[in-house]
């Protein structure tokens, strides 16, 4: 090799050095850049915007804080009366389920900035800052927050918003059936044990919720073919995988540190995706030149999808996928929690068996009327002091679409708002010194706010254009199940259950809900 040859060879691999170099300086910097200096730039900005909050630590900014332990002590049933067994069980739940943001809010107010990761939060329990931010054209500048979009896409897809219109009667008998089916399980247990059996009821509601939005979803046939409960499984297995506490969301390149649990996530939602595919497929093969959509969940949106959007088969599975997650569990959290407080407190069944009597008769429940329904008023201050004590929704997200100004503070784009309920639900300013009782009656005179100080201080369903849509829904299956509960059985809780909510994305008892069941 001459020495004109030789050089030639030198540049060129000067020249691929050099380039490697700075592709591996470039992304040195752009690690830098998003990891410390962006975020760092944007905490000063907030802090000159006027906001406090726990001193970050970029790129994990408040996370290790947060992940830290706190021991509390775990209430344990005594076995002795009813009366002494609420004694034992505290429903002041918010420094419990949600520690930091109880620890932070005395600190620094009910508006503060927190940093999961390199994602900036504002925490806010204060109504009338909630108020502010909904109101008039500033309530079009908030978006859903990217961070928990992109993380929980697997399961929520890209979409995920979907009216529903009439059709209830349908619906309540899917409801019906379902709630009949368990309800017949308990009873066999029951007559094969003396009247008397501990259930895990949490387990058994939910399975049972998942089933109503199955049929309700999807006809009630889904039950005979599988594959409504491989969709939950397998929505259930998902949602375990996304959300172990130990997870980092908002710090960069966690998905790289969690790649296991990010994997099967993935694979997961494809599995879904192809089972409810081919649901969709067949439906429409079998509409017909009748038009018959269905009168199910399903049923409306394709019939609406012939009409008015046009949405594609991968639109429609992430609007199935939204239904049913957020259709079952939340449900089955409301129902779990009632429960609970029911089995605490006898008298309240008692009014609500005397209020079914009154209102639906003794027969069987008239599906043909469901106008009787809503006259159960009782229930329904129940339903909202449920909600109200152990929010099954424990948070509402927005994200800054743009900087806007909310009173004195200015919020820069892209900001993420976490809205806690739970501590809105638990503040004694809001509600009085009463704040953690059990008191339906609070909603008797004052229907919506249960006598809460602010108006936009008590929001099981959320606020303003991104309300939850299935609040009648949900409603409707709350009073029809616990009507066929409460006129066959009485609930006492057991004496192994051990009072321990905790958050894993909805509001749950961690180790179940055992309850003793009889026949009334
Ligand atoms: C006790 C029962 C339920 C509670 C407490 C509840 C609560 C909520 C809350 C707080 C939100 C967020 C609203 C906001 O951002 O302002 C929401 C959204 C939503 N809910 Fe519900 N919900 C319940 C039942 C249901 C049911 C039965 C369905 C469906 C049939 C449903 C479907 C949805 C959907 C589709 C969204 C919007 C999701 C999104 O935009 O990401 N919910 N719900």
């Amino acid at each position: 090799m001459d020495f004109a040859e030789l050089y030639k060879r030198s540049i060129v691999v000067q020249g691929v050095v050099s380039a490697v170099g700075i592709l591996i300086l470039g992304s040195v910097v752009t690690v830098i850049y998003s990891c410390w200096i962006s975020p760092v730039l944007a905490h000063q900005k907030l802090k000159k915007n006027g906001f406090k909050g726990p001193p970050p630590c970029f790129p994990l900014g408040n996370i290790s804080d947060m992940r830290k332990k706190v021991a509390h002590k775990k209430s344990k049933v005594l076995p002795s009366d009813n009366h002494h067994q609420s004694l034992e069980i505290t429903h002041d739940i918010h420094p419990i389920v949600f520690p930091y943001f109880s620890r932070w809010s005395r600190l620094y107010g009910k508006v503060f900035i927190y940093w999961l990761g390199t994602e900036p939060f504002v925490y806010v329990s204060d109504p009338e800052f909630v108020k502010q931010m909904s109101s008039g054209v500033m309530g079009k500048s908030w978006g859903k927050p990217r961070v928990f979009k992109d993380d929980r896409k697997p399961m929520f897809g890209n979409h995920g918003l979907l009216m529903v219109e009439g059709q209830d009667w349908a619906m309540a008998n899917a409801m019906v059936d379902s709630a009949t089916i368990m309800l017949d399980q308990w009873s066999n247990m029951l007559d094969s044990n003396n009247n008397k059996h501990e259930i895990d009821v949490e387990n058994n509601i939910t399975k049972m919720t998942a089933e109503i939005i199955a049929r309700t979803s999807f006809g009630s046939n889904i039950v005979n073919d599988d594959n409504g409960r491989k969709v939950f499984e397998k929505l259930r297995a998902m949602q375990l995988a996304l959300f172990k506490s130990t997870r980092l969301v908002g710090v960069p390149f966690s998905k790289f540190i969690y790649q296991n649990q990010t994997q099967e996530a993935k694979k997961l939602g494809q599995e879904i995706d192809e089972i409810l595919v081919s649901i969709i497929q067949s439906r429409k093969e079998s509409i017909g030149n009748n038009n018959d959509h269905g009168k199910d969940l399903l049923g409306i949106m394709l019939h609406d999808n012939s009409k008015n959007k046009k949405l594609s088969v991968e639109e429609l599975v992430d609007e199935c996928k939204t239904l049913f997650f957020s259709g079952h569990e939340t449900t089955a959290l409301a129902l779990t929690w009632t429960l609970f407080l029911l089995a605490l407190h006898p008298e309240w069944q008692n009014h609500l068996r005397e209020e079914i009597k009154q209102v639906i008769g003794e027969g069987e429940l008239l599906l043909n009327d469901l106008t009787n329904i809503r006259k159960l008023k009782k229930m329904g201050w129940l339903m909202n002091e449920v909600l109200r004590l152990y929010s099954a929704a424990p948070n509402v997200q927005r994200q800054a679409r743009e900087d806007i100004q909310v009173g004195e503070l200015i919020i820069p784009s892209g900001t993420n708002i976490w809205v806690d309920l739970v501590g809105m639900n638990h503040d004694s300013d809001l509600w009085g010194n009463d704040v953690n009782e059990f008191k339906p009656e609070r909603f008797k005179d004052d229907t919506l706010h249960g006598g809460c100080k602010h108006k936009m201080g008590y929001l099981p369903f959320g606020f303003g254009g991104r309300m939850c849509i299935g609040r009648n829904l949900t409603i409707m299956e709350y009073k029809i199940v616990l009507i066929l509960l409460l006129t066959r059985f009485t609930f006492t809780l057991s004496p192994s259950y051990i009072h321990s909510p905790a958050i894993m994305l909805s509001l749950r008892p961690t180790n179940g809900l055992p309850l003793i069941v009889q026949h009334v």
